[in-house]
């Protein structure tokens, strides 16, 4: 017996890339581990009508974490039009099988570091390190959504919102409504998390980032409950406020003023986009979804079907995505262990993918780093 069950799922295109690479750098860290390849992606939805196969969540339920890829998703007539002859006509629908496992795992930290590794040619400014608390099952992603709008809904809106009355002479069919879902337990566990992490690595001020002069209600049940988790429960770390829109602006100006952050779902898509950017993009940018009970670490790139099969991309960000979760299952010296050897590579200058302005593989980079550690 192993210590650790990790499912492995590479999904398609560069996930598969990515993941090999990340093979060697795991392998050389020699975990107590058994990787259990599990199927998610496009291949199943087309062959089978379901991109997250029931066999797939079976196999989840036996691990301690995942570690997944990337997939490939399409818009609906596409995914209808790629279906195997034998799935068409069922009134198959695709959905995203990340979003799911969200949901089914109740997965709802969306945890994001973005740290300028030292050397790294793409970093915006030197020092940068950010980690972003995206709240991952609830906001606009929902999907309490309407198109066309129902009109009993709308018989109730317009009771109970005079705003209603700017769309009453829309039909139906010229109006869609994504509801934004914010809870007070969504928002205190999000806001519980951010700050524990403060506390943990030692910094001295979370920042909340949402627009609470705008959209009042949402912005402002989150703003209300992180003031007094602040107050309650961390006296020792300030919160700060920020509006999403200046805090792009800020992000840019002045990127070392900032460390943990926390947000909804949708800005937190936004924000961790930018962050990401800062520190070199695509090919560092990690990120692990967290519940109380289990995990699935990533790096956030897509499948990027141009590159698939190449190993020409940049593994960094899965690399990242595993000390995450080496983090999190409690192998605390195997995480820093891989991070000082990423970063020994990094600084080192000497192998670099394309996005680096080198031309070295993603093999090659796993050896760099396995190299070292
Ligand atoms: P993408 O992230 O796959 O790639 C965009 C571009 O970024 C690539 O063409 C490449 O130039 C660069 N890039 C991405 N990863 C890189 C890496 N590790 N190293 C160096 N450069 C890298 O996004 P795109 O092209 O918009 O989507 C492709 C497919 O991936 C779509 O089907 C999309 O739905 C899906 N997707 C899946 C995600 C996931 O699995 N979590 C996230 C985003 C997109
Ligand atoms: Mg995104």
């Amino acid at each position: 017996m192993t210590r650790y069950r990790i499912a492995w799922m590479p999904g398609d295109g560069i996930g598969r890339d990515v993941m090999d690479a990340t093979r060697i750098v795991l392998d050389k860290l020699a975990l107590d581990a058994e990787y259990v390849s599990a199927d998610i992606g496009w291949e199943f939805w087309r062959t089978e009508g379901d991109p997250l196969p029931q066999r797939t969540i079976d196999i989840l339920k036996t691990c301690d974490c995942a570690m997944f890829g990337a997939i490939t998703s399409k818009p609906k007539e596409e995914a209808d039009d790629e279906l195997s002859p034998d799935m068409k006509g069922k009134g198959l629908v695709y959905r995203s099988p990340i979003v799911r496992l969200r949901q089914l795992f109740d997965l709802y930290v969306n945890l994001r570091p973005c740290k300028a590794y030292p050397g790294n040619p793409l970093n915006y400014r030197e020092g940068i390190d950010l980690i972003v608390f995206r709240e991952n099952t609830e906001d606009l992603y929902s999907g309490v959504e309407f198109y066309p709008l129902p009109s009993d809904l709308r018989v109730a809106l317009e009771a109970h919102s005079p705003r209603m009355k700017a769309f009453k002479d829309d039909a139906s069919d010229d109006i869609a409504i994504s509801c934004r879902v914010v809870t007070r337990r969504g928002s205190r566990r999000i806001v519980r998390k951010a700050f524990e992490y403060a506390r943990q690595y030692g910094y001295k001020t979370v920042t909340l980032v949402e627009k609470p002069n705008v959209v009042r209600e949402t912005s402002g049940l989150i703003t209300r409950e992180a003031r007094k988790i602040a107050a309650e429960e961390f006296p020792g770390i300030s919160l700060w406020e920020a509006n999403v829109d200046a805090m792009m602006m800020w992000l840019i100006k002045n990127p070392l003023d900032y460390g943990v952050m926390v947000t909804t779902n949708m800005f937190g898509d936004i924000l961790s986009d930018l962050a990401a950017q800062l520190v070199g993009g695509l090919g560092f940018a990690s990120s692990g979804n967290i519940g109380d009970d289990f995990a699935v670490f990533e790096p956030t790139h897509g499948s990027a079907p141009k590159y698939a099969g190449q190993y020409k991309v940049n593994p960094i960000a899965t690399f990242l995505a595993t000390r995450l979760m080496l983090d999190w299952i409690g192998e605390k010296e195997k995480a820093d262990f891989l991070e000082a050897a990423i970063a020994g590579v990094i600084a080192e200058g000497k192998v670099r993918t394309y996005d680096m302005g080198g031309s070295h593989t993603s093999m090659e980079m796993a050896e760099a780093v396995a190299g070292r550690l």
